[in-house]
């Protein structure tokens, strides 16, 4: 023991000193084993303690006297909320003086960006632009790893249909098939090539799961789903982020059926570590195995710490219940050391991967930090990324985009001028680096008209309040003007975390002011700014332009104005459904048809509708404008049957008719008519993303494979696992501009 002790300090001496020596021919594994084979049971539990880092919080604060000396003694494996080089070398350096040396990890929420912020998730999710997401994933990573992070605790993958819901923000919407797609493109972006690279981060998909079906929209809140449900719906973006070589998992607040999310077996032992074969580790949310006490499943932290770490939650950020909890439980044989030495050797083994072992310094370069954080590259790119985030909800007689030439434009509202509302909920701030470099709504125009161009503003009114007084500035400005630009919606922090909302109208008087502004006479284009979907019936009947500008991050002022001016033609469509009114929350285009199906909004006679609302969503899954037209047609199978393991190539030739260049989202969608379940109208089974001159037209091709026509079905020997099978029948296939604006349709049938 204490030969491979020696042996083991040598190898962290001489490795960090740069010799090379051969344990590094060793699997990660077994370097994990070598490690886990010296370690007491403190600093096993050790390592599966994470602290937060005292001057960041992102949830409720335990405050702790003696971190840094709980660090030297091998108490921790791993902090989040630390942020900048200087600050993590300094951490790791305590780390260093503990026994055995072993590094930390230091983890945090890096989202939509690091430094450069990058539109929230759900607004970059409408861009359907898989290479942009992860592109804008693989900056954020850059950044991060380059100021000392080396894990971020995303993507989010859980699947919302409920805009009440604060966190919607940071997903990418109400679809699973693009929710999965995207979920893989932001692991890819995170972790790189390979994780141990320098400009990569360990990725974590979150929060597993069923977190998007709070009871209610309310966070935190209960989930009950059918296991249909779960393994339909709510599943499979997180086994997208497993298929993607994702290196962490996050537990989940909620209870799923019953049971906390932390501490359920059947979703972290038996889907995950089990079926799924996941090799990473697991982290519970910020407090979360402590919470289980609240839930009510668990008397005390000793039971909720066994039940966690029983259903494979490996470590457990800030609730001290593994510190406080293991070994006793340990020493009572309620919990086998085999549990605590898996959960152990999943990190360490992570901690190799990262290279920590070799170079605990070496995400700490204040160089490299320096240059990544200031890389005007990044900016070109967020650039990009937020004018595809834009969604154009309306565009009557063609408003937009608007003439450089125009002589006078009014913009106004309150989020033309403030910087930081742009950034949307989660952004970094790292001591000593300015991390408000934001293009406002104002610089953005500033910058793009000429000086032939005058611009008027006034605020008009505040995002809440009743406050009326500035109107009448605003309507005189809007009269001395061509057009009027209005820019109202959210505060940034109004969704997020711990940011649910019943009343999803947009705020204060800021819809009065659109109606004075409309009452001028004038032109006007409304940019709504928001983490949500929101209510907006009057601007939405009554304004000639909408675009939907979400929270674009670092260069929101340039992107828009791009897409105001016709720089860029928006292409992004809406990755949920808006409710004309809260009470048809939740409402989702994949719905079942049921026995008693609405189909217009004349007849609510013994109908599954609402008698007093619209059967429709306000603007369906899906749906986004261009300045251009897109025409489909010549719509052809390879063949109208298939067998099992044939396939049917579906072509469509799109053909762009206007006068603009421009991008189209070409959605394929299926619905199986008859099978053993019920099955939805329709879903989303495949789409492209692709650029037509005005005037060109090109052929597209989706393949249709026994994959696309399947869905879940219960084992029959165990009627909570799901398989995964494709039933004989007829499937109609749909072509389309959005889930409801089908332009093409046939039929194909699976064979026997
Ligand atoms: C709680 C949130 O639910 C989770 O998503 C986040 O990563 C942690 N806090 C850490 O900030």
């Amino acid at each position: 023991m204490k030969n491979l002790l020696q042996f083991f300090l040598l190898f962290c001496c001489s490795a960090i000193s740069g010799l090379s020596i051969s344990a590094q021919q060793l699997t990660n594994a077994k370097k994990a084993d070598s490690v886990l084979s010296l370690m007491t049971l403190e600093e096993k539990i050790g390592q599966m303690n994470q602290y937060n880092d005292d001057w960041l919080a992102t949830g409720p604060v335990t405050i702790d006297t003696d971190k840094a000396s709980q660090v030297r003694k091998g108490q921790v494996g791993s902090l989040l909320n630390c942020l900048g080089t200087q600050r993590v070398r300094k951490w790791q350096e305590i780390a260093m003086q503990s026994r055995l040396k072993i590094p930390l990890l230091f983890g945090q929420d890096v989202i939509h960006g690091f430094i450069t912020t990058f539109p929230i998730p759900l607004a970059e999710a409408c861009s359907w632009d898989l290479d942009a997401i992860e592109l804008s994933a693989r900056i954020a990573a850059n950044e991060a790893s380059a100021s000392g992070i080396n894990w971020t605790f995303a993507p989010m993958v859980d699947i919302a249909r409920d805009p009440r819901w604060g966190r919607v923000m940071e997903g990418a919407g109400e679809d699973t098939y693009l929710g999965s797609k995207i979920a893989f493109a932001r692991v890819k972006g995170f972790q790189g090539k390979k994780i141990g690279n320098l400009d990569a981060v360990m990725a974590c998909a979150k929060h597993f799961a069923g977190y998007g079906a709070a009871v209610g929209g309310r966070d935190y809140n209960s989930v009950d789903m059918s296991y249909r449900q779960l393994w339909e719906v709510y599943l499979p973006p997180f086994k997208a982020t497993v298929d993607a070589g994702v290196a962490t998992f996050m537990n989940a607040f909620n209870d799923l059926n019953g049971i906390p999310a932390t501490g359920n077996q059947y979703l972290q032992r038996d889907i995950l570590k089990g079926k799924w074969g996941f090799n990473g580790f697991v982290v519970s949310d910020w407090g979360s195995i402590g919470e289980m006490i609240n839930h009510g499943n668990v008397g005390n932290e000793y039971e909720a710490a066994k039940a966690a770490v029983t259903a494979g939650c490996d470590m457990d950020m800030e609730s001290r219940n593994y510190k406080n909890n293991l070994a006793t439980l340990v020493a009572d044989k309620k919990v086998p050391l085999n549990l605590i030495d898996d959960a152990v050797k999943r990190i360490l083994q992570k901690k190799f991967e990262l290279g920590l072992f070799d170079d605990p310094y070496r995400f700490c370069n204040a160089d490299r930090e320096q240059a990544a954080l200031n890389n005007p590259e990044h900016a070109r790119i967020a650039r990009q990324v937020a004018a595809k985030s834009i969604v154009l909800l309306k565009n009557n007689g063609r408003l937009l985009p608007l003439s450089k030439e125009t002589r006078t434009i009014a913009f106004i509202g309150p989020l033309v001028k403030p910087l930081k509302q742009n950034k949307g909920f989660w952004d970094v701030e790292v001591p000593g680096v300015d991390s408000n470099f934001i293009v406002s709504q104002w610089e953005g125009l500033v910058n793009k008209v000429g000086k032939q161009t005058a611009l008027l503003y006034a605020k008009g009114c505040d995002i809440e309040g009743n406050d009326r007084s500035g109107f009448a500035e605003a309507v005189s400005v809007a009269r001395q003007s061509d057009v009027v630009v209005v820019s109202i919606g959210e505060r940034r922090d109004m969704s997020g975390e711990a940011k649910s909302r019943s009343n999803i109208s947009i705020p204060g008087v800021q819809e009065e002011l659109v109606k004075e502004l409309l009452a001028t006479g004038k032109p006007v284009v409304v940019l709504i700014n928001a983490g949500r979907p929101l209510v907006f019936n009057y601007i939405a009947d009554n304004a000639p332009a909408i675009l939907y500008t979400w929270w674009l991050g670092s260069e929101a002022g340039n992107a828009i104005a791009d897409v105001l001016f016709g720089d860029y033609n928006p292409s992004a469509k809406l990755v949920m459904s808006f409710p004309h009114s809260v009470g048809q929350v939740p409402i989702y285009y994949n719905h079942f048809n049921t026995g008693r199906p609405a189909t217009s909004d004349s007849n609510h006679n013994y109908n599954s509708s609402y008698n007093d609302l619209s059967i429709y969503p306000k603007y369906e899954f899906g749906y986004g404008l261009s300045y251009t037209d897109f025409e489909y047609s010549n719509l052809r199978f390879s063949s109208n049957t298939m067998k099992q393991g044939d396939q049917i190539t579906v072509s469509v030739t799109v053909k762009n008719t206007g006068k603009y260049g421009g991008e189209e989202i070409v959605q394929l969608y299926i619905r199986d008519l008859v099978a053993s379940v019920v099955r939805p109208v329709n879903e989303l089974k495949d789409f492209k993303k692709l650029a037509l001159k005005a005037g060109e037209s090109r052929e597209l091709n989706f393949v249709i494979d026994r994959e696309k026509l399947s869905f879940f079905s219960p084992d029959p020997l165990d009627g909570t696992q799901m398989n995964w099978i494709a039933e004989p029948g007829d499937f109609d296939i749909m072509v389309g501009a959005s889930s409801k604006d089908i332009r093409l349709k046939g039929r194909i049938s699976l064979l026997y």
